[in-house]
């Protein structure tokens, strides 16, 4: 059994703790703030992750997973020491390293034995010998230490089987022992194990985002061109995923891509780059065509309300950048109540998890208690957010509850064909063929 410290209880902090205890390690999770230690303690995580409560729980009886505001504690027996705290974007769309380089000073103040250093939060191509650096300045000569770089590849709402049934674990070192000795904690896992410099994991963790946010963009631009030439984009998608060289993940057109990765990940890329003489165009064409995508909606609104928004009531399904999550980090609904207000909209919206965390970020918005609230009185419905619940609504109560029949399906979530026959004046995104 090996002795695990994780500084960091956020989702990548915690979801990496509780799923190394159930793998049978002895884990320890730092964090500073003191109400989230207090309330894991209580085996309650400040997070909404399906399954991740009952993993915590199982694993605090088992006596493998525990909690603590201080280093010293948790430092005393690690023998890997993971560095998971979030690294915010700056003004400029850099990585903010604030929270990294005070965890490493952390561990420099109580380490008094040798340890592995594991940088787990997405970190600019560097940090890892910025980590090395803090950690040789500031340790005693005598107290070896190793650093390794192990990107974190999960999906909020599937993070837990995403750590547990990863398509691939990277470990980037200068000492391939190291990399070695973290790999150990992976084999139970089953996955290729993929060992290179620190530099090349930090990249493909960057890349591998960045991949994934540029084919979402762009088949949104498609998704734009078929709109107007009378193509179904959806179809278009099924068509070109046929291909092996394609495939079909990620290629589902909508309002674009939101969330705590590819929003700051493909920024920080493009600030790497260009700070580095690079002129990272693609990148930024991906970044404008996500922006362009919220922007849509409102045209679509504007043009189906009869050209003004001024005192419409908007209904909003949907808050959270995706389903299965309550979080509302860059989330497309911000940004597209946020345009609505501006025109003078009204904007009721539901959410089946995110409402308390929208509470203090939309503060203009009317919360309501179901999707046939949301509908109650409004000139139109928008889907957001793709929560299967809002899949098989009794569309006849829906309509019947609406001032206008207009639903803006942003995720094409709905047969437009049924929406019609149902009497709904639907607009999707990209369904040139079907637009009514
Ligand atoms: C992502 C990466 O998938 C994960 O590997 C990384 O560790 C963190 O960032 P996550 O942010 O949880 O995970 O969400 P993901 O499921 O990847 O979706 C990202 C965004 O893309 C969401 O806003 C989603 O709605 C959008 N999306 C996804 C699309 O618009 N179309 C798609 O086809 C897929």
């Amino acid at each position: 059994m090996k002795t695990i410290a994780v500084i960091g209880t956020g989702y990548v902090g915690l979801v990496t703790a509780t799923c190394f205890a159930d793998l049978g390690n002895r884990v320890i999770g730092i964090d500073i703030d003191e109400k989230k230690i207090r309330l894991l303690k209580d085996g309650i995580p400040s997070i909404y992750e399906p399954g991740l409560k009952e993993m915590v729980g199982r694993n605090m009886l088992a006596n493998r997973l525990s909690f603590t505001t201080s280093y010293e504690e948790g430092l005393a027996e690690a023998d890997f020491v993971f560095i998971a705290v979030d690294t915010p974007s700056g003004s400029g769309g850099e990585a903010d390293l604030r929270h990294v380089r005070s965890a490493a000073q952390g561990i420099t103040r109580v380490l008094d034995h040798p340890v592995i250093v594991i940088n787990r939060s997405t970190v600019p191509i560097g940090t890892g010998d910025i980590v090395a650096d803090i950690l040789r300045s500031s340790l005693k000569a005598s107290i070896d230490f190793g650093v390794v770089s192990n990107p974190e590849f999960t999906r909020e709402g599937a993070a837990i089987a995403d750590f547990l049934n990863p398509d691939r674990v990277v470990l980037g070192s200068t000492n391939r022992e190291w990399a070695e000795s973290v790999a150990q904690l992976y084999l139970p896992l089953r996955a290729p194990i993929i060992i290179t410099d620190i530099r090349t994991a930090e990249m493909i963790k960057y890349a591998s985002n960045a991949f994934l946010a540029t084919r979402i963009s762009f088949i949104n631009e498609i998704a734009s061109i078929c709109e107007r030439m009378g193509a179904d984009i959806k179809e278009v998608a099924v068509g070109m995923g046929y291909d092996k060289r394609i495939g079909h993940a990620f290629l589902d057109a909508g309002i674009g891509w939101g969330g705590s990765c590819f929003p700051k990940d493909v920024r920080a890329l493009e600030y790497m780059g260009s700070v580095h003489g690079c002129h990272p165009q693609m990148l930024r064409a991906v970044m404008e065509i996500n922006r362009d995508r919220r922007r849509e909606i409102v045209h679509k609104l504007r043009v189906l309300l009869g050209g003004n928004l001024n005192h419409k009531t908007i209904g909003i399904l949907g808050l959270a950048f995706k389903p299965q999550t309550d979080d509302m980090r860059e989330a497309p609904s911000v940004e597209i109540i946020h345009l609505l207000e501006t025109e003078g909209a009204r904007i009721q919206a539901y959410d089946p998890e995110a409402m308390k965390n929208a509470e203090s970020i939309l503060p203009g918005v009317k919360l309501c208690s179901d999707a046939y609230d949301v509908a109650e009185g409004a000139d139109a419905l928008v889907l957001v957010t793709e929560w299967n619940e809002f899949k098989n609504l009794d569309f006849a109560k829906i309509r019947n509850h609406l001032n206008q029949p207009v639903l803006v399906d942003g995720r094409n979530l709905y047969d437009p064909q049924k929406m019609h026959e149902l009497g709904f004046i639907y607009s999707g995104m990209g369904r040139g063929n079907n637009e009514k």
